[in-house]
């Protein structure tokens, strides 16, 4: 953790969340379930919603837009936009690029990275690399999902999850010690089918068929998701502390990916460390794929809960099976 050496520090933070809410309440007009069993098997109570005709890259430019304010930089300071979504506005091209031309971003290079819960770490990853290396100095990493436009309304086991939102951070190029200390990512493709949409893919594109099916929205084994989820999230935890060189005693604040807070703190007894070192506010949004760490990262931040010097464990589960864990001195 000496100083000297080239790494990435956090130096700005922004997130938006679509207006719209849907409560438990709402839910038990829609499908046969109840406040009571959502609250007590998930801690959600409400998630946000992005309007129709709006699209993934419509909230992260309101996050972008805030954390490059925080960051006190232009768009025109960045030299890479790196986002994960599995949310995409369009098959094609990337969000990233829908992105980079709202912010008015140019000289650039921009892409997607496709990790379901586990992309903003990836895409974090990613851009950590290339300052890392010194090919970048400047890079904004987007967390953006709206998987309320994958879910079947009429799916108890699934709908009642997720919501949709977007977080960012700008990184930057620094030598004072501080900054991104280590990052691991890890995938397990066997899983790919216990959570994941079926249709709309090229194995098969979306006709009237899938439609009618409901094969375009999300199909998963919670169960499975939920017993492998605690496990990998606390091991990959332990490698990237060791990786940094930081026992977990020495950890302030840890983010998690918002899921259900059976999760969380199952994941915070294997670890060893308290509930209130553990950000939660799920309760608000739900699951934002993608979208949830830096959004807690980002409240977290407003609330005065990361203060300098500190150091904070992010970590995250989802769909591939995909997982990643990293530890950050502010
Ligand atoms: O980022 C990764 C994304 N995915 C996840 O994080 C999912 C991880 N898994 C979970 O969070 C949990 O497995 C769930 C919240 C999805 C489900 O909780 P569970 O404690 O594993 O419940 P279960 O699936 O075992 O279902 C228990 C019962 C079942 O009824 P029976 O078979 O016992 O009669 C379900 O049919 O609850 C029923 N059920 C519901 N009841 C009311 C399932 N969904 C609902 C619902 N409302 N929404």
């Amino acid at each position: 953790m000496s100083g000297g050496q080239r790494r990435s520090v956090v130096l700005g933070t922004g997130s938006e969340l679509p207006s719209k809410i849907i409560t438990n309440h709402d839910l038990e007009k829609m499908v046969e379930t109840s406040d009571e069993w959502i609250t007590v098997r998930t801690g959600i109570k409400e998630r946000r919603i992005l309007e129709e005709g709006k699209g993934n890259a419509d909230m992260a430019f309101h996050a972008a837009t805030r954390a490059l304010d925080d960051a006190n930089l232009d768009a025109t300071d960045l030299d890479a936009i790196i986002m994960g979504t599995v949310t995409a506005d369009y098959p094609f091209p990337s969000s990233a690029c829908v992105l980079e031309d709202m912010l008015g971003a140019r000289g650039v290079f921009s892409f997607d990275v496709g990790a379901a819960c586990s992309g903003f770490l990836n895409a974090l990853s990613v851009a950590d690399s290339f300052i890392r290396l010194g090919k970048i100095r400047n890079a904004l990493v987007v967390g953006s999902d709206a998987l309320s436009r994958l879910l079947n309304w009429q799916d108890r086991t699934t709908c009642i999850l997720f919501g949709d939102g977007a977080g960012a951070v700008v990184l930057g190029a620094s030598e004072n010690g501080n900054g991104i200390l280590s990052t691991k990512l890890r995938t397990d493709g066997s899983y790919a089918k216990t959570l994941y949409v079926p249709a709309g893919g090229s194995v098969k594109p979306a006709n009237r068929k899938t439609v009618e099916r409901n094969e375009h929205t999300i199909t998963m084994n919670g169960k499975e998701v939920f017993k492998i989820a605690v496990r990998s999230m606390e091991d990959i935890s332990r490698e990237a502390l060791e990786e940094a060189g930081v026992s977990i005693d020495e950890v302030s604040l840890v983010i998690p990916h918002q899921a259900n807070r059976r999760i969380i703190v199952a994941l915070a007894e294997r670890l060893g460390i308290s509930m209130d070192k553990v950000m939660v506010n799920l309760d608000k949004y739900g699951n934002t794929s993608a979208a949830s760490i830096p959004v807690a990262l980002d409240e977290a931040k407003r609330q005065g809960r990361i203060q300098k010097g500190n150091v904070v464990l992010l970590n995250a589960f989802g769909a591939g099976f995909a997982w990643g864990a990293a530890v950050i001195k502010f």
